[in-house]
């Protein structure tokens, strides 16, 4: 074995960064922790610094270009692998400097990359659909690790998903590992839900047992909110900054049927979804059928802002709460700074406490990347990082690829 790497293994407190872009296509975020103890109840999460490091415009749509499956050039992903490389090296550079550590100090780095595809093994279900069932699914992220581990000169492990999508699952999602060690507590049933481009919730009954996790995407985060206002203010405003824009609109009550019976949501869990179902096409056919209906901009908006938020609770009513009481309900990911999302919610989850993941430790930025960061570790340990129960993989796996320092 590496000596770099065995000396890692001696070491009770790693000093680890992680990385991810996620499907919202906004930047890397990049969080550096400190991280002991092992398994759950045990593992000790420090957050030393937490740092987003923006896409440039130019970027970011040479990425959403390179997501579109009619649009794709394999040169043109080559390159993109290494500038999401220079990116995320890029970032993990920026959060020790913002530490004020050296490199030397950096144990490890986990990092998620960017999702440019990502085909679950399910029924196809869109428009001319063929009922065929892939075996397996498949994946792809960029953001060339080598070019990290030059820059940092610290092993660096990436590709998380995609043994467990050789093991028959769905690659996604991974952080409810993450969540199951962190959040399981003895005598309280947790959801842990995370609103980015997509959202997915965490259900950890009180003691939990890794197979009593149950974790899926429940649909569209701030993808479909996003799209909408960069169509409507011809891509000068990016998101909807507290909710303003939506909450000047009115719910225009046909649409919102009409977006509840998009076929995601009545898909049994294990599931998982991405910008194939709810990105920019998708957008784009709810904005102009809107329109046709002449309804105002603002509601259309609204309206999808709200559909966000009642397919977060009616999932979480259906497959979390019809197995008894839940505790506390814990939100991270972007979509909480959304407070017209975050109203509606609260409304539609009817009593359940909701608390924002800062309070728990975890900024709620900066969470997806700590999780990146204990994967990491666990790879590192030798431990797995899948939770088979919410993949459907055939069974637990060691998740990732090393690149050496
Ligand atoms: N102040 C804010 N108000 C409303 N929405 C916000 C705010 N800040 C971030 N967001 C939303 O969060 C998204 C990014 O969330 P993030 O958790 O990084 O998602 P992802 O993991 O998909 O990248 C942005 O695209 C935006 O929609
Ligand atoms: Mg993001």
């Amino acid at each position: 074995m590496l000596e770099s790497l065995k000396k890692l293994l001696e070491k009770d407190t790693m000093k680890v960064i992680g990385l991810i872009s996620g499907t919202s296509c906004d930047g890397v975020d990049a969080a550096l922790c400190e991280l002991s103890g092992h398994g759950v109840g045990n593992l000790k999460v420090k957050v030393i610094a937490y740092h987003s490091e923006p896409y440039s415009d130019a970027l970011k749509k040479k990425i959403l270009d390179i997501s579109n499956p009619k649009a794709g050039h394999t040169d043109e992903l080559c390159r993109l692998n290494f500038r999401i490389g220079d990116s995320f090296s890029r970032a993990a550079e920026n959060i020790i400097e913002r530490a004020g550590l050296p490199r030397e100090a950096i144990d490890l780095i986990g990092s998620h990359g960017q999702t440019v595809a990502h085909l679950p093994p399910r029924t196809e279900i869109g428009p001319g659909s063929t009922g065929h069932v892939q075996r397996h699914g498949s994946t792809l992220q960029l953001g060339e690790p080598a070019m990290i581990a030059e820059r940092m000169n610290v092993p660096v492990i990436s590709n998380f998903r995609a043994r467990d999508m050789a093991a028959g699952g769905q690659g996604a999602p991974l952080v409810p590992y993450v969540d199951y060690l962190y959040f399981t507590h003895p005598e309280r049933t947790r959801a842990v839900i995370n609103i980015g481009g997509i959202s997915n919730m965490t259900y950890i009954p009180k003691g939990a047992k890794i197979e009593s996790v149950l974790a899926f995407d429940s649909g569209p985060g701030n993808m479909i909110i996003d799209a909408l206002i960069q169509r409507i203010t011809q891509n000068k405003v990016h998101y909807d900054k507290n909710g303003e824009a939506a909450s000047k609109g009115q719910v225009d009550g046909y649409i919102l049927n009409e977006l509840l019976k998009h076929p995601y949501l009545k898909l049994e869990p294990p599931k998982s979804t991405g910008r194939e179902e709810f990105g920019a096409t998708y957008a784009n056919q709810v904005f102009e059928w809107g329109i046709g209906r002449s309804v105002k901009p603002s509601d259309i908006l609204r309206t999808a802002t709200d559909f966000t938020a009642i397919t977060l609770a009616d999932a979480y009513k259906k497959y979390l709460l019809a197995k008894g009481p839940v505790d506390e309900i814990i939100i991270s990911g972007g979509g909480a700074m959304n407070g017209t999302l975050m109203a509606r919610m609260k409304r539609e989850f009817g009593a359940a406490p909701i608390a924002l993941s800062d309070d728990y430790g975890m900024p709620i930025k900066a969470k997806e990347a700590i999780a990146f960061a204990i994967l990491a570790r666990e790879t590192i340990l030798g431990n797995p990082g899948n939770l088979p129960s919410v993949t459907g993989a055939s069974g637990l796996r060691i998740l990732g690829q090393i690149t050496p320092p």
